[in-house]
């Protein structure tokens, strides 16, 4: 059964071809290379002993996702393919509302169209990406699915506009089945070291900050905020293994082939760790010192953000199980094995 992934060649979408291919699908990357290397499909043939079907190009292009589809006939389609940098959303909101919102629209679209013409793939099945972003500040943790949404930048805004529109594309269509996903915060590798997070420039989140100070490619990491009303004073987040979050991907999909029901659902651990739990963790790993120095809070963030896991464990029976020492242990292989990412070659 093929199913298409776009964004395959990304962080989470590298980690859920996996998954899926163990699983007995057969993953169909498509991927337009903005924020990923072409070397994913290498190391993710390594991995799995076959290669994995790529199409290259820009989900913006209706007209070739049309063709993609029509090729493929995938049973279901999972979005990850858009924009994710907080920051440069706020600089530049366009780009985002373009990228993640219209490419999302085309992409619908897109399978709309192939929907009608009745093509060997008929029944819309979709995963997509959302965000934990989508709770805004929460007045409390752990956060449920029904805790009330909001943003508070123009990346969080598209996740939200997206998720508003899947819910008006599914009361137009019955028959369409989405599940909407709000991932916590995803960290780790792949445990053969071969895939791994790789961002451009410096990165603006937490574990590839650290893991690069550990690597000796940083010099110190700034921690923003010690004066929160957490245990330690630093912000408190939900880490979930990239491989858990993987794996919640191909629990969403069999349910949505199996029971034919639409859902929203976190997908994080229940835990929440500080940043200087993670930076001991990492340190335990790695076996190296972090040198960090307390910097004041960063503008947007919130004291703490955990999940609260029921709904996933109980309709699609996944579970997160590893802990934040494996995810720290496989963040580690990866950047130790690829200090400069893909850019590396050949690990
Ligand atoms: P990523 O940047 O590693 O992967 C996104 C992929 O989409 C990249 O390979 C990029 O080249 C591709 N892409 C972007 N625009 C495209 C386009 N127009 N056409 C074709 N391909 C395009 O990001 P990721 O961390 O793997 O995140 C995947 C999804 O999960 C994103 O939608 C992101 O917003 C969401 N998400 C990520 C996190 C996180 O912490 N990583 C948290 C919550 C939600
Ligand atoms: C951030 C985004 C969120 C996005 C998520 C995944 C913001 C405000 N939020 O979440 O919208 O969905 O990434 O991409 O950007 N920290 C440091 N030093 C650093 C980096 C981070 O102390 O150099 C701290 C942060 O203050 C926070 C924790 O580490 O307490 C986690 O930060 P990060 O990894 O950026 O994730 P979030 O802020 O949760």
């Amino acid at each position: 059964m093929n199913i298409l992934l776009t964004g395959g060649a990304g962080y989470i979408g590298s980690h859920t071809c996996v998954a899926l291919a163990q699983a007995g699908f057969h993953p169909v990357v498509l991927d337009n290379f903005s924020n990923s290397s072409p070397e994913v499909l290498a190391r993710l043939e390594k991995i799995l002993g076959r290669p994995v079907v790529l199409e290259r190009g820009d989900i913006l292009d209706t007209a070739w996702v049309e063709q993609v589809l029509r090729r493929h006939a995938p049973a279901g389609v999972m979005h990850f393919a858009g924009d994710k940098a907080v920051g440069e959303s706020v600089a530049q909101p366009l780009k985002y509302f373009h990228n993640n919102i219209g490419g999302s629209i085309s992409l619908l679209r897109a399978m709309a169209s192939v929907h009608a013409a009745q093509g060997a793939w008929t029944t819309p099945a979709l995963v997509f990406s959302s965000s934990a972003t989508v709770y805004g500040d929460p007045a409390s943790v752990p956060i449920t699915e029904d805790f009330p949404r909001s943003h508070t930048n123009p990346y969080g805004h598209t996740k939200l506009v997206i998720e508003d529109m899947l819910a008006a594309v599914q009361r137009s269509a019955p028959d369409w089945r989405v599940g909407v996903l709000r991932y916590f915060n995803p960290v780790g590798a792949h445990p053969s070291g071969l895939i791994g997070e790789d961002p451009n420039g410096i990165p603006n989140n937490l574990m590839p900050y650290v893991t690069q100070v550990a690597v000796g490619r940083r010099e110190r990491l700034s921690v923003y905020g010690s004066d929160y009303p957490t245990r330690d004073g630093t912000g408190v987040r939900d880490y979930i293994h990239v491989m858990d979050l993987a794996e919640g991907h191909v629990a969403a999909l069999q349910h949505l082939l199996q029971a034919g029901e639409s859902f929203t659902v976190n997908l994080g651990t229940g835990l929440g760790n500080s940043v200087l739990e993670v930076v001991r963790a990492v340190e335990q790993a790695s076996g190296r010192p972090i040198p960090y120095q307390l910097a004041p809070r960063r503008a947007g963030d919130v004291a703490e953000c955990y999940a609260d896991p029921t709904r996933a464990r109980e309709l699609l029976g996944w579970k997160a199980r590893r802990s934040l020492q494996d995810m720290c242990t496989d963040a580690w292989r990866w950047q130790s094995a690829n200090p400069d990412g893909y850019r590396t070659g050949a690990a």
